[in-house]
């Protein structure tokens, strides 16, 4: 496993982290974000959207769970807050997120756990400050 911490000091910042990690990804890749409301997550999605080469703006999918991008590969936004059982993103197709040939980036991913590929990214965000976020990137 390769373990990655960081500090970040502004949203700037963690988009750009977001930017540099879009570099190693090739299709198929999932990203699992862990942290509380604010830490940062939907930040970092913007981040590795940008270096995915997504032009349109990306918005937290709070609402329809699952927001789609056309970047250098298919991109596919997952936030999972309001997901009250799993049968609900059963029942929208998972496999094809999870284990397709797309960039999958989920947020509050705890919530489909027992879902997820085991060959994944895990990227957790702690709110150390207003302004600053510590971010630990594990890769197994
Ligand atoms: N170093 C930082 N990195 C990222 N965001 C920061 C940082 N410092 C301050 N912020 C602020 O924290 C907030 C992060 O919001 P964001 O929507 O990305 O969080 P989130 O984890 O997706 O929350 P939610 O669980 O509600 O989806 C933004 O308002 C941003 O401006
Ligand atoms: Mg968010």
């Amino acid at each position: 496993m390769f373990k990655d911490k960081i500090i970040t000091r502004s949203p700037e910042e963690t988009k750009k982290l977001g930017e540099k990690l879009a570099e190693s990804f090739s299709p198929g890749e999932v990203v699992a974000l862990f942290g509380p409301l604010g830490s940062g997550k939907t930040c970092l999605t913007q981040g590795i959207c940008s270096g995915l080469e997504v032009k349109d703006f990306v918005v937290s999918p709070s609402f329809v769970l699952i927001n789609e991008y056309e970047g250098k590969f298919k991109v596919y936004h997952i936030d999972l807050f309001r997901l009250e059982r799993l049968s609900e993103i059963i029942n929208l197709g998972y496999e094809e997120y999870f284990f397709g040939e797309g960039i999958c980036i989920i947020e509050w991913a705890e919530k489909a756990i027992k879902l997820l590929p085991e060959k994944r990214m895990e990227i957790y965000l702690k709110i150390l400050s207003e302004n600053e976020r510590k971010i630990t990137i594990c890769k197994f």
